[in-house]
């Protein structure tokens, strides 16, 4: 989920250097169960199973690798999808002064063998409840917002899935001592040590094939997290740790090349490409004419060079020219084919309803109790405005993602590019264009693929091509979920894909 031009609806807060802070050498004490009833069992051997671990309160877990590092976690019974187990917690980072949580499901079929997938959601400042809840999750949330009920086409069919609230102020994660991330580099580090110390802690995982998926500014994030994974794999032998067998990234409706997006949402908007043209003949001349002068500017001071008040000036142009018509119209940005509900009245409904009843039962005392949400988080939002704006700030959105794409996949790491064709913003023609023009070693065999059309249960649910590690595929009928829209075309293409097939 994409919180889209936040630039102009926020003024900027300040930005802040990150260093490492010491650890704190009495913070392993800190007690931390839910509900504070009991002290919590700790363990400093990494070697702990997961069907060890308490659910009445959090068991907690260190690593000599990882001074000022912690991860408590606590087993949720009965909850979400009893036919599977499932755990919460926090991984506490940097001596303590941050706090990532995440929920972890095991596979439905065959935990012991099944891969790891991990799920974030974009922004950015946005929870992974939401793709938990409302798009790919075991269960979702009922009518009343007070229960959850399964979900059939979970994506933990067939893979052990955990949901990761990150940055910190994201969700249920929190930092403390007025610490925050606000780049996506920054981001990568804290969350390169949460899949270091799981697996680690929990060595049933240890060298299992992982994936890493999520969607929108996902498409931002997930390059540079799987590039920190390869990059510090080269070096975990000698710091006596296993490397991350890391095989995928999965990205849904990526902004992963900001700046190319722009002429793509004219097409969206003002052609026949997806939908019928939306937007007025009189609107779409004002944003051709716009757009020239849009992508110079931003070329110039957001991508050649980074001057970030430059570049923020070229960013106000560029989103009240080709963004603000949109947004005006009443039509539902992540999905063309629907109006926006809440316009106007309430935006951090993101334009579906759906979004209220997880805001709801995540706020219930009940749930928090059960989940093992810390104090120090007073209330649950779907997105952190906050957090948009640091990363908007700092013009996080602008760097080259495609050059971390070509990285990955010239060292064998696939890559899957998927897309809702009715988005307007994080559209399909930006995303096959970014395939296109991906300098690797396979651009010119990857180029020369003709697309073709992908089935599930005999009926046509889009267009992909791929070559080798990279594929892209569309999906008919969907928008930015495309899991929420899509959830049996949407698990199919898991499938496929974790199994190392072509769709
Ligand atoms: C949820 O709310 C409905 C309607 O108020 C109520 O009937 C039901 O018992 C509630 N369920 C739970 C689990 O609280
Ligand atoms: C728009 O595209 C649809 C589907 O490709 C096509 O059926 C329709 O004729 C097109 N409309 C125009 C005006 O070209
Ligand atoms: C939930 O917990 C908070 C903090 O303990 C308390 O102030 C509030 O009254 C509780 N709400 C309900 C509905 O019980």
């Amino acid at each position: 989920m994409q919180v889209f031009g936040i630039g102009i609806l926020l003024t900027a807060l300040a930005a802040a250097i990150q260093l490492p802070l010491h650890f704190d050498p009495s913070y392993g004490s800190k007690s931390s169960s839910p509900g504070q009833a009991a002290a919590p069992l700790t363990s400093s051997t990494p070697q702990l199973s997961l069907s060890d671990v308490s659910s009445d309160q959090y068991t907690i877990s260190t690593h000599e690798r990882f001074a000022g590092y912690a991860l408590r976690i606590k087993r949720t019974e009965w909850w979400c999808d009893p036919s599977v187990w499932s755990w919460t917690g926090y991984l506490d980072v940097d001596g303590g002064a941050k706090h990532m949580f995440f929920y972890f499901f095991e596979s439905r079929r065959a935990p012991a063998e099944d891969p790891l997938l991990m799920w974030i959601n974009g922004g950015p400042g946005c929870s992974a409840s939401l793709g938990l809840f409302m798009e790919l999750g075991p269960c979702k949330i009922n009518d009343h917002g007070n229960d959850t009920i399964p979900r059939i086409e979970s994506w933990n069919e067939r893979a052990n899935v955990f949901f990761l609230d990150q940055p910190v102020g994201v969700g249920f994660s929190y930092a403390e001592y007025g610490e925050t991330v606000e780049t996506t580099e920054d981001a990568a580090r804290n969350v390169a040590a949460f899949v270091w110390l799981f697996m680690e802690t929990f060595t049933e995982y240890k060298g299992r094939e992982f994936h890493m998926a999520g969607e929108s500014y996902g498409g931002r994030y997930l390059p540079v997290f799987a590039s920190e994974i390869v990059d510090r794999n080269k070096r975990a032998t000698s710091n006596g740790l296993q490397e991350i067998n890391l095989k995928s990234v999965m990205i849904g409706n990526g902004d992963t090349d900001h700046i190319n997006m722009y002429p793509s949402i004219y097409k969206m908007l003002c052609t026949n490409a997806s939908l019928p043209p939306v937007l007025s003949i009189g609107e779409c001349v004002r944003m051709k004419r716009a757009l020239p002068r849009c992508m110079q500017m931003a070329t110039a001071s957001c991508v050649d060079i980074l001057d970030e008040l430059a570049c923020q000036a070229a960013q106000r142009v560029c989103s009240a020219e080709l963004e603000q018509p949109f947004f005006t119209s009443k039509i539902n940005s992540y999905d063309m084919s629907k109006p926006c509900e809440g316009y106007g009245s309430a935006p951090e409904m993101l334009c579906y309803s759906y979004t209220a009843r997880i805001g709801k039962y995540l706020n219930m005392n009940s749930t928090r109790k059960l989940l093992g949400v810390d104090d120090e988080v007073t209330h649950f939002s779907a997105c952190s405005f906050e957090v948009g704006a640091l990363f908007e700030r700092r013009m996080d959105r602008y760097a080259p993602g495609s050059y971390f794409i070509a990285g990955l996949l010239e060292r064998g790491v696939s890559v899957l590019i998927y897309v809702g064709v009715y988005d307007a913003i994080c559209n399909f023609i930006a995303n096959r264009e970014l395939t296109e023009r991906l300098e690797w070693h396979g651009k010119e065999a990857y180029n020369a693929e003709p697309t073709r059309p992908w089935f599930v249960d005999g009926e046509p649910a889009g267009i992909t091509k791929g070559w080798k590690g990279l594929t892209y595929a569309n999906v008919a009928g969907a928008g930015h979920m495309v899991p929420y829209d899509k959830p049996v075309q949407a698990l199919a293409m898991l499938n496929r894909w974790l199994e190392n097939r072509t769709l």
